[in-house]
Formats: C-alpha cells, structure tokens, sequence
C-alpha cells in the first residue's frame, strides 16, 4: 500500500513543492500552490507497489517500417491547416483559450463536420447541461448532425459508456478541468485530478485509435488547474486566441507531434458560429487609414501562410525624465533595441520622445522580420510623414544596423502583390528571390539607407 502523503503542487505549472509558498519558483506565479493529497502513484497512476515485475518488451531497430500517420481531415480547411492535415487517430490534442473565446463553438462545428463525414463522433459536455449544447447546435444550424451526446464528468462513467460501444473516430472532452477521476483524492480541478483525468481519456484514445480533443480554459487566478499540466501528455497543443474587442480568432499549433507549430487558422465568430476566414490578410488590413504617418504594413509570416499586418508607432515629444515606451503586440525588448540602433547608428534620436507601438487587429507577432517594418513607422512618426500607401516592409534589424535576409521573401511578396500593393522595402539578401513584374522590390542593406531612403522622399514631395 503506497503511504498517501500531502503535497504542495501549483496550479499553473504543476511544480511539486514539499512547503506551502505565496509564489512558485518554478514558473513565477503568485497564490498558485494548493495542497493536495497524493496517494498511489502521483498523478493517479498505477500504483507503485501494485505490481512486483515488470513484463518484457521487445526491442526493435531505428529502421523499420513506417506508416504515415492515418488522419480524419473534418474538411474545415483552416482547423485541417493548424492540425497539420486533418486529425491522426489515437493522439490527444488540448485546445486551450480564455473562457469564453468560442472553444466549445469552433469543437461542435468540427464534431458536426466529422459527423456528417460519417466519422462516428462523440462530445461530452461537462461545463453546460445537453440542452444548453443542442440549443447551441440548434443555433450554428447543425442540430441534424449525428453527433452523440453527453453530459458527464465521471472519467469512470465516460470510460464505461464507450467501452460499451465501439470506440468513436472523434472524442471532444469539454472541459478536462471538469473531469474527475476516483483514482484521485483531489477535488476537481486540481492538478492532481487534472493530470489523472486526463492520463485514463489518454490512454483509452490510444488503445482504441480515437482521436481525443480535450478543451483547457487558461485562467490566472490560479483556482483552476491550468492546462498547462496536460501538456505534454498530448501530441499537440492548440492555443484559440483573439481578443473581445475583435470578432476574429486565431487557432495556433504550439506543439504538434505530426505537423508543423506555428501554423494558424484564421476564423471569424458571427452569430451563425464561427466562419472560416480564408484572406486573413484582407481581414487585418481592412479598415487602415493610408495616409496617417507611423503606419507601416509588414508583410509578415504565420507558420507557412504570408499575412500582411499594419504596424502602427507614434512617437510624440516627452515631458518625462525617462520617456514612455509602450508596446502592444510586439516583443518590448525589441522595440528598445529597435530604438537604439535608430540612434546609434541612423542618428535618428527618440530620447526625448515616448514611443507607443501597437500592432492593429490585436494580433501578436514574434517574428524578428517585422524589425525593418517597425522601423519605418518609428522614422514615419518622428518626421511626420506618412509611408507610401502602397508598400510593404519586411526584414531582420540587427545590433549593427544591417538588415539581415528573411525566410520565405518570395510568398511574402506574391503575397504583398495580390492585396494590390505596388513595392516592397526588404532586405538586400533577399533580393536574388525572383519576384513577380509590375513590382518593385528595394534591397536594403543598412537600416542606415532605410533612414536615407524616407527622408529622400520627405525632401523631393511630402504629400506624397
Ligand atoms: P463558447 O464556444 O461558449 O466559448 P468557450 O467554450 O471558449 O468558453 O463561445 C462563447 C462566445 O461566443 C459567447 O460570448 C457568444 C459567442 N457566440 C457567437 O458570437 N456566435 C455564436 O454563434 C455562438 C455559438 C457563440
Ligand atoms: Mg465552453
């Protein structure tokens, strides 16, 4: 019999810690540490002591054959784009979001395009009771889809339900913080409970070939298990992202065991549910204002899909010791060095002014590329002069002021090209990518000649 203990775990990175404390030293957290009951195996597994011997497994070469993984694609082109193809059965997918940011919409919508594939599909509820679903369902125009249909929590009870049929192609648990599971002491939605809940629905999904979604709210208060904890049991990772005042949303791969990360879909939630957006460029330069200075368009990269966003700075004059820098959307570490290489080698000086930056539609970008774009909505903003309406910007500022080449120019352009835009400031290594007619694309190597190059225009028609 394992002796059952007390532990300490955080509810945000499920770090074990033997004393209470007010912040997790492993992920930073503050007020996340709950105690908890750890009996038999931590996290609700087999127990330790239960079996003596172990059996023997055999041992096998690298080579041998292999079999692409089988996938169900749900013909929702842009859910297919982030799981890399269409779901492969027998792995587990966490799709984790803000609550409310339309999780339990974009799972019914896929389920009822399984369905109607002829994929037996099945969509336990745990959080909202099967009317409130079917209403839902009634409401996206999909309540005639053959999706089967529960409410529960009880791992023990879900397990015993599909046991008693043949096992579904598609399995959406939502939420994994309901689940419990009587292998665990905890109470729901703790780490504890989490992490065994969500181990049993693993291991079912795997035996039986059944794709398993399961949904993570993210929350920061620490009262629910973060999803975190499930992590790395799944082999991949969705994030749904968007922010309320948007009516789009994003459906990023932060891990995908059978597809490449970074990849996004792009969706709009209307009150028919969510609708694919098929253009997103389109979509997040919709309502640009071309002749405001401090705007530039970069043309940018998600995954494998070119997206051309807007970058807006305003750079306005300090009445502070230390001026303000303020960024949304962008890394604020690289806004200072994009700031001081402006300086020290551009002599392009913002030390008396604040510089807000923001990245419109509320879209995050981590791409190094968008330096030379940010770059010229700062110089944009401290002269006063809009930027060419019709072009785009793209390259990587380094610390000396050379702009260094980018991946994947050739799309970005097409891409830059097809939303009618008419040249691109880029990178001189990346001038040897051919590029369509009718485009002019300028190489530049020095952030130094980006500075020459506006302030030329300045000089020769500034209402241009
Ligand atoms: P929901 O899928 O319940 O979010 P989550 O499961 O992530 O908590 O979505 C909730 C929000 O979506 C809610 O604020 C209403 C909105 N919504 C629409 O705008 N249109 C729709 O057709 C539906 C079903 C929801
Ligand atoms: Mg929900």
């Amino acid at each position: 019999m394992a002796r059952r203990s007390t532990q300490f775990i955080c509810q945000s990175c499920g770090a074990v810690t033997a004393k209470w404390q007010g912040r997790c030293e492993s992920c930073g957290e503050w007020n996340t540490i709950v105690e908890e009951q750890s009996g038999g195996g931590i996290g609700g597994g087999p127990g330790r002591g239960s079996r003596t011997k172990g059996r023997v497994v055999p041992l096998v070469g690298l080579s041998g054959e292999t079999k692409e993984a089988p996938r169900i694609e749900s013909k929702v082109a842009e859910l297919d784009r982030v799981t890399g193809g269409g779901f492969v059965r027998g792995s587990a997918l966490l799709v984790g979001g803000d609550p409310g940011i339309g999780k339990s919409t974009l799972l019914i919508q896929a389920a009822a395009a399984l369905a109607q594939l002829g994929h037996a599909t099945v969509y336990i509820s745990g959080e909202e009771s099967i009317a409130q679903v079917r209403l839902r369902a009634e409401r996206l125009g999909l309540a005639q889809a053959p999706v089967q249909l529960a409410a529960e929590t009880s791992v023990e009870d879900i397990l015993a339900t599909l046991e008693a049929g043949p096992a579904p192609a598609l399995l959406i648990l939502d939420s994994v913080q309901t689940l419990w599971t009587d292998t665990a002491d905890s109470p729901p939605g703790t780490v504890t409970q989490v992490r065994a809940s969500a181990q049993a629905m693993v291991r079912y999904a795997k035996k039986n070939g059944t794709t398993l979604v399961l949904v993570g709210h993210v929350t920061k208060d620490g009262q629910i298990a973060g999803p975190r904890v499930v992590e790395h049991m799944v082999d991949a990772v969705l994030y749904f992202e968007g922010d309320g005042a948007h009516q789009y949303r994003i459906l990023r791969s932060v891990k995908n065991r059978f597809g490449a990360t970074d990849e996004i879909g792009v969706f709009e939630m209307t009150g028919k549910g969510l609708a694919q957006v098929a253009n997103p460029s389109a979509l997040f330069l919709g309502d640009r204002t071309t002749n405001a200075p401090g705007a530039a368009v970069f043309a940018g990269l998600e995954g494998s899909r070119p997206l051309l966003i807007e970058i807006q700075a305003l750079v306005a004059a300090s009445s502070l010791g230390t001026p303000r820098r303020a960024v949304i959307g962008w890394d604020s570490a690289r806004l200072s060095m994009i700031l001081a290489v402006l300086e020290a080698r551009c002599g392009v000086r913002f030390s008396q002014h604040d510089v807000y930056l923001n990245v419109a539609g509320g879209l995050k970008i981590n791409e190094p590329g968008a330096d030379l774009a940010v770059a010229a909505a700062l110089v944009s903003s401290l002269s006063g002069l809009a930027l060419p309406a019709n072009c785009v910007y793209f390259g990587e500022v380094s610390l000396s002021g050379a702009i260094r080449p980018v991946a994947q120019a050739p799309a970005r352009l097409k891409e830059a090209q097809k939303l009618g835009f008419e040249q691109a400031y880029c990178p001189d290594g990346n001038l040897k990518d051919k590029t369509a007619k009718g485009f002019s694309v300028t190489g530049l190597p020095e952030l130094g000649d980006l500075v020459v190059k506006l302030s030329a225009r300045a000089g020769a028609s500034p209402s241009d």
